[in-house]
């Protein structure tokens, strides 16, 4: 039987997943060091994305309670539960960038990809979401187009970013 706070019953991880967080585990003291990198392996294989079944199969991996891992997941903006787009926009929304227009970039975003925040554009190109500060309020109102900066902006220059994201 499984003790409390551990995996029930977890879809196992796919072999090359599972082989890859072997090839890793001489180079971590513990499990919870390899956790990282394993949600990592784990999101690549997930095309991007993490969904229960890949948290559940990384704790049962991991043995490390389902819990924790859900916590790191969710902790980290580098894991995602929800499917992304190739190319991640992160619009900041706090007071510089709000007072400076931030609302204006998102409805840009939002008529220009056609879809709403946190969804994923048809073609898999864009997704996008706003943030909290994102720490270059010299440039609001700005945004991070997978890990670039870009600001300050106008809708024009938004739209134009976009477009060329391939
Ligand atoms: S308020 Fe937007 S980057 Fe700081």
């Amino acid at each position: 039987m499984a003790e409390p706070g551990m995996a029930q019953s977890a879809t196992a991880l796919p072999e090359e997943v599972r082989a890859a967080i072997d090839a890793l585990r001489p180079g971590y003291p513990t499990t919870e060091a390899l956790l990282l990198p394993a949600l990592h392996l784990a999101q690549e294989h997930w095309d991007g994305w993490l969904p229960d079944e890949a948290i559940l199969a990384v704790a049962e991996e991991l043995e490390l309670p389902p819990a924790r891992v859900y916590g790191v997941v969710t902790f980290y903006d580098l894991y995602h539960q929800r499917p992304v787009g190739r190319h991640r926009i992160r619009v900041c929304s706090n007071l510089s960038c709000a007072l400076r227009g931030a609302g204006e970039i998102l409805e840009t975003l939002r008529r220009e990809l056609g879809v709403d925040e946190d969804e994923v554009t048809p073609d898999g190109r864009c997704s996008y979401v706003h943030f909290e500060c994102l720490g270059a309020c010299e440039q609001a109102p700005m945004m991070m187009v997978d890990g670039e900066y870009h600001g300050p902006l106008t809708p024009d220059s938004a739209r134009r970013i976009v477009e060329e994201l391939d």
